[in-house]
Parts: structure tokens; sequence; C-alpha cells
């Protein structure tokens, strides 16, 4: 595998915090080496439907997404992801999106067989967003069982202020035009120590511009037989999806309060 070519966006909105998080040393010297790095698979943090979260060592408090060409192609390339970090990360300090440092598009030249069982090389494009990682979990690992102490996070949790603060966010987004339109358990997190919530993956993102109905959109997902299919997706709106997460969280607290 060689890299043919690379761009950079680098993300520098909301650079109080992206100073620390990408210094200009960093981003002249050793991003190209980074990103060499960042496309071998290690570090692995966090799986979603569209893409995986790997750590990055060599900058701390940094992660880095990839999408993992899966079933479903996702709404938003990672550049778009990035620009709805970098227009959110900065409006609220109750609720928290991480913010974005980088986005790398690569080509790669990588070895394969062609149709008559030759060895060619052919160039494939991938991309990767770098962006502050969260020290917490996803109310889906909690559900899931996933976290090792959940009390960690649900003893002092208070659930109503957390879900209203979670909701003033989304009233400030929506009002902005911005929709997430995935907030399932596993985009929403919780920061360690300061229970805070964390919104994460603007992958399905939209702005509304009109009175368009940005709800329905017409999708990719593989079907049975294998093929990429064209299918109206419904999305459920922010507020409703959050209700959904509050009602299993106070059942999480209440099994945890049971059985103490
Ligand atoms: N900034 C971050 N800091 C720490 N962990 C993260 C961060 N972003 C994502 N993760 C972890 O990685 C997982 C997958 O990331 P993400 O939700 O962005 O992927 P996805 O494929 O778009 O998900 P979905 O299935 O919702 O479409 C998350 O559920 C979370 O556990
Ligand atoms: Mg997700």
């Amino acid at each position: 595998m060689s890299i043919e070519s690379m761009e950079f966006k680098k993300f520098p909105n909301n650079s109080q915090e992206n100073e620390t998080l990408l210094t200009d040393e960093m981003y002249q010297e050793n991003l190209c080496k980074l990103a060499e790095r960042i496309f071998v698979n290690e570090n692995f943090i966090g799986k979603g439907n569209t893409a995986d979260v790997f750590s990055v060592p060599e900058m701390t408090n940094v992660c880095c997404k990839k999408l993992n060409h899966s079933d479903i192609k996702p709404i938003n390339s990672l550049e778009e992801e990035a620009e709805y970090l970098d227009k959110l990360s900065g409006i609220s300090e109750k609720v928290l999106v991480p913010t974005p440092v980088v986005t790398i598009e690569v080509v790669k030249k990588v070895e394969k067989k062609n149709l008559r069982g030759e060895m060619v090389f052919v160039n494939v494009r991938e991309s990767a967003l770098l962006m502050k990682e969260i020290d917490g979990v996803s109310i889906e690992d909690i559900l899931e069982g996933r976290v090792q102490n959940p009390a960690e996070f649900l003893e002092h949790l208070n659930v109503e202020e957390f879900f209203s603060e979670l909701g003033n966010f989304i009233d400030t987004m929506n009002e902005q035009g911005i929709h997430h339109r995935d907030l399932h358990p596993g985009n929403i997190m919780i920061e360690r120590g300061t229970l805070k919530p964390v919104v994460i993956d603007f992958g399905h993102a939209a702005k509304k511009y009109g009175d368009e109905d940005i709800y329905k959109q017409n999708v990719f997902k593989r079907d049975f037989d294998g093929r990429m299919k064209e299918v109206v997706e419904t999305f459920i709106s922010d507020k409703q999806r959050v209700e959904q997460a509050k009602i299993k969280i106070l059942d999480e607290v209440k099994v945890l309060t049971l059985n103490r």
C-alpha cells in the first residue's frame, strides 16, 4: 500500500481548544506522517454502523473516525460532518460536541486481483476525521452492559437535568436550522467526571433552508441480495429520540437502585 496523494482541511473556528489539540508545528511537520499511520487500523475505541473510531497515540485527547464501507452509505462526508461539529462545538457549555481538528483525504494505491485474476494496482480513496476524544461512555454502552462500572455514570446522574440540558441544546440547534436526525443512545455520550451530555456523530445531520421536509430523504442501503438500493428513510425528530433515551436510562437507574 502506498499513498499517492493527501489533502487536509483544518478546522480552526473553535481555535481556543484546537490550538492545544493541534499546534501549528504539529500540523506542518507531523500531519503527513500521521496520515500515513492513520490509515492502518489500530487502537480501536468505538464502532458504529458506518464508521470505526480509533485513538491517535501521537496526539493527546484526539481520536480518528474512518468510514468502514459497510452496508449503509453515509449521508454526510466526514468533511461535512466536521463542519457541523465545528459549528456546534462552541454553542453550549452544558452540552458538549467534540471539536473537529482536521479532515484528511488520501488516495492509496492498493494491490488487487482484476477480473482475469491478475494482480494490479488500483487507486482507492479514503477519508478520516480527527476530533477531540471524549472521555466517557455512550448511553448505548450502558444499556448494552458494555460499561464495567455503570454506577460511576448513573449513581450521581441527575437524569431530569441531563435531558433538560440536552433538550435546550436541541432547541438551539434546531433554531439554527440544524437537525441531527440520528440521536439514538449510541450517539449520546456522558462525559466521565462532569456527567455532561455529549452529542456525537453528525453523519446523518441536515440543514433546513426552506420549508423542505428534511425528515424524509433517499438513502443507499445494501439489500438482502447484496446490492446497494436507494430507499426512502424517514427520520425521527431529535426531541422524540432523546425522550426515548431518557425512558431507557430511567429504567436503568431504577435497576441499579434496586440492586443496591
Ligand atoms: N469523539 C469521540 N470520542 C470518543 N468516542 C467516540 C467519539 N466519536 C465516536 N466515538 C465512539 O465511536 C462510536 C462510533 O462512532 P460514530 O457514532 O461516529 O459512528 P457511526 O458509524 O457514524 O455510528 P452510527 O451507527 O450511529 O451511524 C460511538 O458510538 C462512540 O462509542
Ligand atoms: Mg453513531
